[in-house]
């Protein structure tokens, strides 16, 4: 079935905006150093303030309304923004949301993603997080939530489960359109940029964005920066998830694990691990730009990518694009990591 016959339920305000980043170019060196950065605003998707999970809700939600469903189920950790996002989502389409979030703390700061979580009035499971560090979620959330979509049966509602970040091949649809969008405000620019820089964390992203630039001739490659750990697994499932989302389509094209870059250079100590580098990206962008990144995902992604313009990594006659994936409200559940550096 092509993607225009898919199931979608409308959520995002499309097309996100592509914009300029001259000034943050000038602090990087200007043209004798550092190409020219554009950045696609799908931080601006909105949608419960917004982020890349919009364009992969959209797909989803059409596909549990096709089942009749009642309760959209997910997973994250206790920032998670693609929970928050489902919740709205599922609020937005009539349904009710129900979330199994990871937590260290007994009793989590009501703050940032979680702070809307509850005034989504999701219904939220609280399990303990992962021992290991690099890592989102782990294999105890997976018991977890088969125990809350069974709960759900018995009080008579029809669960849809959607695995953690929206990462499936229905999900991944959402970044095969948002290529086919991206590439045409390229060209309608006239502009071929020779790198897309963005932030991989579970991976439906990535599955979406190389399917959708084989589909639609993109011109630039694709450089995921890791913001967890998890390799060669995700990698796979990355592969598995756009064959099957190109299978879904009825075409032809299909991606090698040896297509998928992902740079785990600036992960740091772990994930949701804000990084020095991280926080220096996210004061770069604000000050230079007026624009926030988030810590978490997009502060790291920009991170390695001002780390490989400083390394002379990019010809500095390229022009780049820099994915905003959004993920802002965990900002505020951040004051501390921050607080050191403002008060300078
Ligand atoms: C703000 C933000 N950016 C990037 C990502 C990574 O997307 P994916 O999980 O599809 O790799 C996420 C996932 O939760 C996110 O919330």
């Amino acid at each position: 079935m092509s993607i225009g016959a898919q199931p979608r339920f409308r959520l995002a305000s499309l097309p996100t905006p592509l914009q300029e980043l001259s000034k943050l170019r000038d602090a990087l060196g200007g043209g004798q150093r550092c190409p020219r950065i554009l950045i696609k605003r799908d931080d601006l998707t909105g949608l419960a303030f917004g982020g890349n999970k919009a364009r992969k809700l959209e797909f989803l939600v059409g596909d549990a309304l096709r089942q009749g469903a009642t309760v959209l189920v997910t997973s994250g950790a206790v920032q998670s923004n693609h929970a928050r996002m489902t919740a709205a989502a599922a609020r937005a389409a009539g349904m009710k949301p129900a979330l199994v979030l990871t937590s260290d703390a007994e009793c989590p700061a009501l703050q940032g993603n979680l702070l809307l979580d509850k005034l989504l009035d999701a219904e939220i499971h609280f399990i303990r997080a992962n021992a290991d560090p690099l890592l989102a979620i782990g294999d105890q959330e997976a018991a977890r939530m088969a125990e809350v979509v069974s709960d759900l049966r018995q009080r008579g509602e029809r669960p849809y489960l959607i695995p953690v970040g929206g990462s499936s091949p229905v999900g991944a649809l959402g970044y095969v359109t948002g290529t086919l969008e991206l590439v045409t405000q390229l060209f309608q620019m006239g502009v071929a940029p020779s790198h897309l820089y963005y932030a991989n964390g579970s991976r439906g992203t990535q599955a979406g964005l190389v399917l959708g630039a084989k589909m639609y001739s993109a011109p630039y490659r694709i450089k995921g920066i890791a913001v967890s750990g998890g390799e060669p697994e995700k990698t796979h499932r990355a592969v598995r998830i756009a064959n099957e989302a190109a299978d879904m389509l009825g075409v032809t094209s299909r991606v090698s694990a040896e297509e998928l870059l992902n740079d785990q250079n600036y992960i740091g100590p772990g994930y949701g691990v804000a990084t020095p580098g991280c926080l220096e990206a996210i004061r770069l962008l604000a000050c230079c730009e007026g624009i926030f990144l988030d810590p978490v995902y997009t502060g790291k992604a920009m991170a390695g990518m001002i780390d490989h313009i400083r390394h002379g990594a990019i010809d500095p006659s390229d022009t780049i694009v820099f994915l905003h994936t959004g993920g802002t409200p965990a900002l505020f559940a951040y004051a501390d990591e921050f607080s050191e550096q403002c008060m300078r």
